[in-house]
């Protein structure tokens, strides 16, 4: 089945915007690559993006805004930030800048990393729908998991079905190519992604050569665990455990023995894996928050986002060099 192209007009902008607003996922264009749009502050609805795109890791996602105002609301930005904000958006330049906590956006979004990825796409039906829907929108590109980025709606709808509740369909997209993504998380920026914006246009703004991420990968971060600053807990984590000691934290999914234990977070009582995603980075601080040696974690279904969901729990249990 696919999902329904329509036009980006007025009436279906306003209609797509509700459905931001209701956890639905929409699919629509910017000036780059389409995307697969949510909710930045709804977690299940951001669940439900990485289970579209069928990817087995949780890749960190960027989250779309209207302009600077809105993304200073979101993240931290130095001077340098400001200055590469105001000379590039809206446009395909996305800075990776350290995160404001009390924002709202879902840590699933940022996939743990205490960093977020933000740009202010410049597209009509792009804007337009960030200002319906009056959300910060997160949007990987809208394509299945290793195939290439979609740049027609049609290719969206071919590529991921019916997942999107609609795809805004805004033409062809007129740069075919993704964004810069640039990290001004730490002392010097990084070049994460080379995109639509050429490296050299940045270090006019910057005054100096850019830093680059180890060739490996094509200097593409794959997933949030090549990503240096990630998030690992403090305590040990033994991955299908079905029993503890009382001193141990558990977190546990489904229906579970009821072992005494220092704390204990479920991440969805009724094993639905959508719940299990969203709540999963915050219920990791929080065991680790509790000052457990163990933190005990019952098996996981490894079906659909189970296998992302996995896969961030294996990073964190292995052992540190
Ligand atoms: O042009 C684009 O950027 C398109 C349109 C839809 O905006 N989006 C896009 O998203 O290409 P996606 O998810 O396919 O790629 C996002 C890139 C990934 O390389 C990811 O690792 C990086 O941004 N990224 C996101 N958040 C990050 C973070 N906190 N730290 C480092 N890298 C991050
Ligand atoms: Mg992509």
């Amino acid at each position: 089945m696919h999902g329904r192209i329509a036009p980006a007009n007025v009436e279906w902008i306003a209609e797509a915007g509700q459905l931001i607003r209701s956890g639905a996922l929409v699919a629509f264009p910017t000036e780059t690559v389409y995307g697969l749009g949510a909710d930045a502050t709804n977690g299940e609805a951001v669940a439900r993006v990485f289970d579209a795109k069928g990817r087995p890791a949780f890749n960190p996602l960027i989250v779309h805004v209207l302009d600077l105002e809105a993304a200073e609301a979101i993240g931290l930005f130095s001077p340098m930030a400001r200055g590469l904000a105001q000379a590039f958006w809206p446009g395909p330049l996305t800075l990776v800048v350290p995160r404001r906590d009390e924002a709202g956006v879902s840590d699933l979004v940022s996939a743990g990393l205490p960093t977020i990825a933000l740009r202010a796409p410049d597209h009509p039906v792009a804007r337009a729908l960030l200002s319906a829907a009056q959300r910060p929108i997160a949007a990987p590109s809208a394509n299945r998991s290793g195939h290439v980025s979609a740049t027609r709606a049609e290719h969206v709808s071919a590529d991921l079905g019916d997942k999107a509740a609609v795809i805004l369909d805004g033409g062809p997209t007129t740069r075919g190519l993704e964004s810069t993504v640039l990290s001004l998380a730490g002392e010097t920026p990084v070049l994460l992604r080379p995109g639509a914006i050429p490296a050299e246009a940045i270090e006019k703004v910057v005054g100096g050569a850019l830093a680059r991420l180890p060739p490996e990968n094509g200097g593409v971060p794959t997933s949030p665990g090549q990503l240096q600053s990630h998030y690992a807990p403090r305590a040990r984590l033994r991955l299908n455990a079905s029993t503890w000691q009382p001193d141990d934290a558990v977190l546990s999914f489904g229906t579970v023995a009821l072992h005494p234990a220092r704390a204990m977070i479920n991440l969805s009582p009724s094993s639905d894996l959508v719940e299990a995603a969203a709540n999963l980075f915050a219920a990791l601080r929080e065991l680790d928050a509790s000052g457990a040696e163990t933190i005990a974690v019952t098996p996981i279904s490894a079906h659909g986002l189970g296998e992302a969901i996995n896969d961030r729990l294996e990073r964190a249990a292995a052992p540190r060099g």
